[in-house]
């Protein structure tokens, strides 16, 4: 199943994604993460979208696209993916369609409250990216992840700035797309605002009737 995740920043896309990429044998493909490790190995691409990101502004519409375009080219995408927060403008959505057959795209349907206290308290680990928050899904030891002992770190986006610029182009940017995709009959609304494995069975529900 090829899968678009949309949905405000907080929504919880990325948590979703670790455990639907398990039931639906697809790749979790995140450009956020992409963007991210970039920028920890200081590649060109990192120096480039770091300014961009830490002021929680989006990476212009030709990098991403070209990113995400020669990562579906592998042979482990062919036929299921997860594509996490890509696309997020009209002309990233055009684009994709030139190149691969969206099946269903999950719109994570979330009050700005709730996004809001998810990003506030979010915790990520350095070495395997799993994602942890501070009241909802604490580390069972402060600082230190369950699953590998990695490092926990808070995001640089996750300041109360950039956190009101990623809302801004979230609202103006990104919100056309439900539109755009619910006119294509390939959205399906889901009520994120409740426990994740409550989240994985609406979804299983929606998309393997
Ligand atoms: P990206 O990394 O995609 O960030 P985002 O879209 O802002 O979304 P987040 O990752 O912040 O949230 P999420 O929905 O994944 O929530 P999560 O699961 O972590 O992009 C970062 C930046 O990269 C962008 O701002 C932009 O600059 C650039 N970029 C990326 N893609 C781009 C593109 N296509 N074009 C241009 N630029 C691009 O959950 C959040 C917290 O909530 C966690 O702590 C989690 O534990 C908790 N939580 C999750 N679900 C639940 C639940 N059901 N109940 C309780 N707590 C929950
Ligand atoms: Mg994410």
């Amino acid at each position: 199943m090829k899968f678009v995740f949309l949905g405000p920043p907080g929504a919880g896309k990325g948590t979703v994604a670790a455990k639907a990429s398990g039931f639906f044998h697809a790749p979790h493909i995140s450009t956020g993460d992409v963007f991210r490790n970039a920028i920890a190995a200081g590649s060109p691409l990192g120096l480039k979208a770091k300014d961009v990101i830490e002021k929680g502004l989006l990476v212009d519409d030709e990098t991403t696209v070209s990113l995400v375009r020669e990562r579906l080219e592998a042979d482990d995408v062919k036929d299921s993916y997860i594509l996490d927060g890509f696309p997020r403008t009209l002309p990233q959505a055009e684009a994709l369609d030139g190149f691969a057959k969206t099946e269903w795209t999950i719109y994570f349907d979330v009050p700005d409250s709730v996004v809001i206290a998810r990003l506030s308290g979010r915790l990520i680990c350095r070495r395997c990216g799993c994602i942890w928050h501070k009241t909802y899904n604490p580390p069972t030891k402060e600082g230190v992840c369950d699953k590998c002992g990695g490092e926990l770190y808070e995001r640089g986006d996750d300041k109360p700035d950039a956190i009101r610029e990623r809302l801004a182009a979230y609202n103006e940017l990104t919100v056309p797309l439900i539109e755009y995709y619910r006119k294509k009959g390939l959205l399906a609304v889901i009520d994120t605002n409740r426990d994740v494995s409550l989240i994985l069975e609406d979804m299983k529900k929606r998309c393997c009737p």
